[in-house]
């Protein structure tokens, strides 16, 4: 690979300089979710890999693994939150409708001079936030940005609905981007994203927006939870995923090989086996860890980067791709230079 090739015309780059994550200390296993619903643990292990996913309490609140995660971020990154240029925040399950839970961020870790906002795009909303603080740190605008995926989507979950409830968890995970002039560095090399509003009732929780205000009955009593068409998600997943990988590479002038470590939305063990062979990955150079925590939408890839590092499997210099398929639909991915 001519990594000169891929040197972006920009003279700043967006470097990733800290990482963290928090979930809420609680676990459900399968078993517990067997005595809830008809399910056992055999046929949650076989169709999803799911072991275990971590459920928030009252307290335990979006805004709250959000805070407890952007902490260990900054930490890591020896990064004072007064010095934050921009925080944002993806989730789909907010602290309250508004304001954006970014400002309950600002306000706990103290960020006085920062400006912040949400960003929703379900599963791939960490992705698009990085793409989003990326633009912002390498046009030299500002230097220092917290972007977070935080969810509690067990707090939208039918506990009755065995095809979903099996599926989410809750936490958060924070990286800090800072802006860097050094040539040496590519951090962020290319980001890449796209949506189809078209099939947005494939993955959806229609309560208590404009069409469905919390003063109207809702038209079906479980239209105040997540529904997921778990089957047209995942044969879409499957071809997005790959051909998302591809064009990033191929954009980037890099192939498969190149690739140090691939981390995929955490939304199913077999969806991401199933394109990680077709992609002709081998199995060490692919993050795996739904079996802990399930599903957690705009959380899961950064909580799986702050694992993978903790766990030596990223070092600096490697080219991590961040790829992922979601509500909207939404799809995209990340290209970095860790
Ligand atoms: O991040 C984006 C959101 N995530 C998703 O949208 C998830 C993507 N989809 C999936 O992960 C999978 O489609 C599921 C795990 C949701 C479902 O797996 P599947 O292999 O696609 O199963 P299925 O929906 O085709 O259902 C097969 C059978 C059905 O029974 P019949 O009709 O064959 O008798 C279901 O009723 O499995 C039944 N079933 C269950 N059985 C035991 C559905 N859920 C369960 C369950 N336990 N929890």
């Amino acid at each position: 690979m001519d990594r000169k090739a891929n040197q972006s015309a920009h003279q700043y780059r967006a470097i990733v300089t800290g990482y963290g994550a928090f979930v809420p200390p609680k676990k459900l296993t399968n078993d517990d979710l067997a005595s809830m619903v008809d399910t056992s643990d055999e046929w949650i292990t076989e169709r999803t890999g799911i072991k275990t996913r971590y459920i928030s309490n009252d307290n335990e609140t979006t805004a709250y693994l959000a805070t407890e995660a952007s902490k260990r971020a900054l930490e890591q990154a020896g990064l004072d939150a007064k010095q934050l240029d921009l925080i944002i925040v993806a989730t789909v399950t907010p602290e309250v409708v508004f304001p954006a839970t970014a400002c309950f961020v600002q306000k706990d870790i103290g960020a006085e001079k920062a400006w912040v906002f949400d960003l929703n795009a379900a599963c791939c909303g960490f992705i698009y936030s990085l793409a989003t603080a990326q633009q912002f740190l390498e046009t030299g605008r500002y230097k220092n940005a917290l972007v977070i995926g935080a969810e509690t989507l067990t707090k939208i979950t039918n506990w009755q609905d065995r095809s979903s409830c099996i599926l989410f968890g809750d936490g958060a995970g924070a990286v800090v981007l800072q802006r860097s002039d050094d040539a040496k560095r590519r951090g962020i090399i290319y980001s890449t994203m796209s949506s189809d509003g078209t099939i947005w009732e494939t993955l959806n929780c229609k309560a208590y927006g404009s069409r469905y205000p919390a003063s109207k009955e809702p038209e079906h009593p479980d239209d105040i939870y997540m529904h997921i068409d778990g089957r047209q998600v995942y044969q879409l997943a499957v071809r997005r995923i790959v051909e998302t990988v591809n064009e990033s590479l191929e954009h980037c002038g890099m192939t498969i090989d190149d690739v140090d470590m691939l981390i995929p939305h955490q939304m199913n063990a077999r969806i991401i086996e199933s394109a990680s062979k077709r992609l002709n990955l081998p199995e060490e150079k692919i993050y795996v860890n739904i079996q802990d925590y399930g599903n957690t939408s705009a959380a899961s890839i950064p909580i799986a980067l702050d694992e993978a590092i903790r766990r030596g499997k990223i070092k600096q210099g490697d080219i991590i791709v961040f790829v992922s398929f979601g509500a909207g639909l939404t799809w995209g991915a990340n290209v970095i230079e860790f």
